[in-house]
């Protein structure tokens, strides 16, 4: 991730540090997926040539602070981006690598755009702009950036983005490890957990503690960095039937989502998502921050999801697959590899 993205952040967190975050209902927490941020300066990129396993590529500290490349380790795994990219325009938008990758997937604090329909995306962006998709945090820093960026750029930059990033593949980035304890962690910069090794360990409960297995590998734009999903036992079963139950109108998610939750139509996929993400988002329905007209038939699936039921239905659906699976050479069926 390029410093400029840090620089970018950390002043947007100084900016809005006057504000508290939302006051949870009694009962609900939801710290575990919308992360509370220390206020501090974000770091730059160490000097020197930087690498990352699987690359042949340098690229160098010094460039990558300052902030007028997108990194991009692996140009041979996806299609040459058009500007709008991997460029920021003067008084336009900073380049959407800056915060979702050249191959789409996001950091951890931001969603995965791979292969969504390039419709969806371009509506999204459009929902930002209108005031109408909000945070239910309602000064969260991150969801503030992107309402800046969605106010600069121009219908035609947005669908050469929305057609770029709807024609990459959908990579798998997601471990979901059910277990009563979870290495510790420690929320770091703009509300993502990093271990912190030596301390112990956390219990998990109601929640899912989403952590990136390397820290400086994700920071540095290594698409095929992974994230390990801490959840209570049994929450990926539970999770499941909730998702095939559906919500209070017995619609089950896969009557939209599509049967895999890979998505159908213009409605997006669910499925290997990160699951603070879609905790986040499951929330910010239920609770109206995000809202129009486009996501009206969300409102029934949600209504009744309580905090702990979220943490079931995201932990099964990042554990899910998030492309079709590949016919290997020896003809068995093997996933797309990262
Ligand atoms: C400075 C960081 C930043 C930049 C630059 C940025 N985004 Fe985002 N984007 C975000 C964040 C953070 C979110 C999630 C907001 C939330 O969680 O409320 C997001 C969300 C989105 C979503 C919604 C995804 C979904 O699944 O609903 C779309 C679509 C999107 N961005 C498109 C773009 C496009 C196109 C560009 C470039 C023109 C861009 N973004 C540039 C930070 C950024
Ligand atoms: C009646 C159709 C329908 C059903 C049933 C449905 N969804 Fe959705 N869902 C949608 C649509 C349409 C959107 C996109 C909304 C928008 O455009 O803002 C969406 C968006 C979402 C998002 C946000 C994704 C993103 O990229 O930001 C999540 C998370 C989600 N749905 C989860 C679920 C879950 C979990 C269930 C079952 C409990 C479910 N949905 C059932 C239609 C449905």
């Amino acid at each position: 991730m390029s410093s400029r993205l840090f620089l970018t952040l950390a002043a947007a967190a100084v900016a809005l540090s006057a504000c508290g975050p939302a006051k949870a209902p009694a009962g609900v927490s939801l710290s575990w997926a919308y992360i509370d941020a220390p206020k501090q300066p974000l770091p730059e990129a160490p000097p020197g040539p930087l690498h990352v396993p699987g690359s042949k590529l340098t690229f160098t500290g010094e460039q990558i602070n300052k902030g007028d490349i997108q990194v991009d380790w692996f140009p041979d795994e996806h299609p040459k981006p058009p500007a709008v990219i991997v460029q920021a325009r003067k008084d336009g938008p900073d380049a959407c690598a800056e915060c979702h990758m050249v191959t789409g997937q996001g950091y951890i604090g931001t969603p995965n755009l791979a292969g969504l329909p390039a419709a969806y995306i371009v509506q999204q962006v459009e929902e930002f702009r209108s005031g109408r998709r909000a945070s239910w945090e309602h000064d969260r820093p991150a969801t503030h950036e992107i309402i800046e960026v969605a106010k600069k750029v121009s219908d035609e930059e947005l669908a050469q983005a929305a057609a770029y990033f709807s024609a990459l593949p959908k990579l798998p980035r997601y471990r979901v490890v059910e277990a009563t304890q979870a290495p510790a962690t420690h929320p770091n910069y703009y509300g993502w957990f990093e271990l912190t090794p030596g301390a112990p360990p956390q219990l998990t409960g109601p929640r899912v503690i989403e952590v990136a297995d390397d820290f400086d590998r994700m920071m540095l734009g290594d698409p095929h960095a992974g994230v390990t999903a801490y959840a209570a036992p049994g929450a990926i079963a539970r999770g499941e039937a909730l998702v095939k139950a559906g919500g209070h109108n017995g619609q089950p998610c896969a009557a939209c989502h599509g049967a895999d939750l890979r998505g159908m139509g213009d409605t997006p996929a669910l499925a290997g998502r990160s699951a603070a993400y879609l905790a986040r988002m499951l929330w910010d329905i239920k609770t109206g921050a995000r809202a129009g007209p486009a996501v009206t038939s969300m409102q029934a699936p949600t209504a009744h999801l309580n905090e702990a039921d979220i943490a079931d239905v995201v932990a099964y659906l990042a554990s899910l697959p998030p492309a079709r699976p590949a016919p290997s050479a020896s003809g068995a069926d093997k996933e797309v590899a990262p």
